[in-house]
């Protein structure tokens, strides 16, 4: 029985001198507990909405935005909500298994690795996928499930990486070191390929594992062609490093599902010999970035059922010990789009939209700073893919089109691009053009 306690369960009264003493400040656990900066973008985000001003801009959060700088339900999207009302199934808001939706776990998997009817089963039997809370809940499953059974001495990323991916690995073990491969060049902002390489190839450890954005990088914009994607897999093969891909925006890149998934499709059919993860996030593609929908696929280097059932109930438990299942509302709507070919092909006229005027948008910026003749080259902009741009200016430039001019980038000068639009692109650039010429 605890002290202090009757056997009725009610307090006992103590006539100890030491009661009888003032009550001392206590001293508390939570005194050591310092607290962390608050997640950059989200923050950032936080001080865009709080600013009054008429001509604020917003280029912080990767959300996509119309031309008129309004959220976009997807039209595919809408028709899916429709039918899924119409429908009004008893059972839809039933819990769904620990693993979660089967079905949509299919669709999500030929999605990411281009399967279909003619796809051997064999190939088939190489996968392992789990429903996860979007794309950071599937990095996250991924990154415990590694630190629990792979057990690598190192993560690589690349530098710079989503800020999000140290807080998982942070999360995941303090056993495992972040390490850094070369990624981005600052003085030809460009990618550093050979960089990327050489460092690999000199310091990574048989057993690492490594984090590989599968397209549209974040937040630099830069992606490898086919050729490097190549040199890339031969490296995780020689080198023994297990290949973790993050996949936040397939067809939302390029427009074209194949291609924003070439990397993953090729690291599959051309090195059979590589276990891997597929983290895949569906928050950009459908634009469903409340509802969390996302998948993790573990991909096996051959088909071993006993090897496959390991990991399906190891993967399962993690996610039970920490929130039971997904969701099932955002992933019945993917699932209703995939499995209706006219709403499959409306999903891809929407890709099309979005990836269309981001393209545009990217355009817009540089033309305006054309016209501006600012200092410096900007192709890079018109040249980088997906989400973001990683615009090239210092910290204190940065700030100061912050302040000034009310437009809001992340320190990096990472620039969502799809907040730019045919009304305020002109003011961004006046913003980044003032900054070059009175900030150095
Ligand atoms: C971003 O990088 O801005 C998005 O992926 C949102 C997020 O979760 O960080």
């Amino acid at each position: 029985m605890a002290p202090g306690l009757v056997e009725t369960g009610k307090p006992e009264v103590v006539t100890s001198e030491l009661s009888l003493q003032p009550p001392q400040a206590a001293e508390s656990w939570l005194d050591a507990l310092k607290p962390v900066p608050t997640d950059e973008i989200f923050a950032l985000l936080g001080e865009y909405l709080k600013d009054p001003h008429p001509d604020k801009v917003n280029l912080s959060v990767g959300v996509y935005r119309t031309a008129d700088s309004k959220p976009w339900v997807l039209s595919s999207v809408a028709k899916a909500e429709d039918k899924l009302v119409q429908e009004k199934s008893e059972a839809r808001h039933e819990y769904l298994p620990i693993a979660g939706d089967v079905k949509f776990l299919e669709q999500a998997r030929d999605l990411s690795l281009g399967f279909n009817k003619q796809t051997p089963e064999e190939d088939k039997k190489r996968t392992v996928s789990v429903q996860t809370i979007s794309g950071s809940g599937a990095n996250h499953v991924g990154a415990v499930f590694l630190a629990k059974y792979l057990k690598p001495k190192n993560i690589w990323m690349s530098n710079p990486t989503w800020g999000n991916h140290h807080a998982i690995w942070d999360a995941a073990s303090s056993d495992i070191k972040q390490r850094f491969y070369p990624y981005y060049d600052n003085a030809t902002r460009s990618l550093d390929f050979d960089g990327m390489v050489k460092t690999l190839d000199a310091e990574a450890q048989a057993g690492d594992a490594i984090l590989l954005q599968a397209c549209a990088h974040n937040p630099t914009g830069l992606d490898p062609t086919h050729e490097q994607w190549k040199i890339i897999a031969d490296l995780c093969e020689r080198k023994r490093i297990f290949p973790f891909f993050d996949m936040a925006y397939q067809g939302f890149a390029s427009g074209s599902i194949a291609e924003d998934s070439w990397a993953i499709r090729y690291f599959f059919k051309e090195k059979p010999n590589l276990d891997m993860f597929i983290a895949q996030s569906f928050s950009k593609n459908f634009g469903l970035y409340g509802q969390r929908v996302g998948a993790l696929h573990f991909v096996l280097s051959k088909p071993d059922p006993t090897a496959n059932a390991a990991v399906f109930t190891h993967l399962c438990n993690i996610i039970r010990g920490e929130y039971s299942m997904a969701p099932s509302g955002g992933a019945a709507i993917v699932k209703t789009i995939l499995a209706d070919p006219e709403l499959t092909s409306d999903w891809h006229a929407d890709l099309d939209v979005m990836s269309g005027r981001i393209k545009l948008a990217r355009q817009l910026l540089y033309d305006e700073l054309k016209k501006l003749k600012t200092p410096g080259t900007w192709e890079h902009i018109v040249n980088q893919n997906g989400m973001f741009s990683y615009v090239g200016l210092t910290p204190a430039q940065v700030s100061f089109v912050k302040e000034k001019h009310h437009v809001y980038m992340l320190q990096s000068a990472r620039a969502s691009i799809s907040g730019l639009n045919p009304s305020n692109a002109a003011h961004v650039a006046k913003a980044i053009d003032d900054s070059v010429r009175e900030v150095k």
